[in-house]
């Protein structure tokens, strides 16, 4: 197979990282869920304690995050999810955590990454991008059925408001602000179930192959 790298961004819930990893396992490609990296540099100081805001703490565990080591179910948490967004504004720790994204997506055979910069700055000349969104409204619904599917119980209306506030900070920040590449294809889901979303894909990606 040719070598292909895919950077898919899109806001929280979005629907990015399901169709990310379908992409990867369809075109044999190892897969990146950037978030992960940054959940980790939050997940770092909240188990040691440390206030979200301590930039030198952030950039130490930034430093240490291992890409081969990223526990998906200890950083699933929704807690994390917050805190990886309040540590995602320091420029350093975006830097180190970005210098390991790349080296991951500079592999020979090519890679799917997704997360917010992708397109933007990790993976500027990636062959396809896709900036996958849904209203908020239907995000927070795939949230909720998703904590439920998994016997979690959550408040719709508490979902929705944690999705909006975190567009807000993601989009609002302004070091490579969540926002889509001038090249990317849009993909908006809104009404589309996940195989639609995987088929519109496709053909996006086939039509450069
Ligand atoms: O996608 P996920 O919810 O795991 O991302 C957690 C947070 O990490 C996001 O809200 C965002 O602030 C940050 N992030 C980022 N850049 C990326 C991936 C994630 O700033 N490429």
């Amino acid at each position: 197979p040719l070598p292909l790298t895919i950077a898919i961004d899109g806001p929280a819930a979005s629907g990015k990282g399901t169709l990310a990893r379908r992409l990867a396992d369809y075109y044999h490609l190892p897969h990146l869920d950037t978030g992960l990296t940054y959940r980790a540099v939050g997940h770092a100081l909240i188990i040691h304690g440390l206030p979200l805001d301590n930039v030198s703490a952030a950039e130490t565990a930034a430093r240490q995050v291992d890409l081969g080591n990223l526990d998906r179910e200890a950083l699933s948490a929704h807690e994390v999810g917050e805190a990886a967004s309040r540590v995602a504004v320091f420029p350093t720790v975006r830097k180190m955590l970005v210098d390991k994204q790349r080296a991951f997506a500079a592999q020979p055979g090519g890679a799917v990454l997704d997360g917010r910069d992708i397109g933007t700055v990790v993976c500027p000349d990636a062959d396809v991008k896709l900036y996958v969104t849904a209203s908020p409204e239907v995000r927070a619904g795939r949230r909720l059925r998703d904590i439920e599917s998994r016997g979690g119980h959550a408040d719709l209306s508490e979902i929705l408001a944690d999705i909006v506030r975190r567009d807000e900070r993601d989009m609002g920040r302004e070091d490579s602000p969540l926002r889509p590449a001038a090249d990317a294809h849009l993909l908006d889901t809104t009404e589309m179930s996940i195989e639609a979303a995987f088929q519109a894909a496709r053909t996006v990606i086939d039509a450069v192959l």
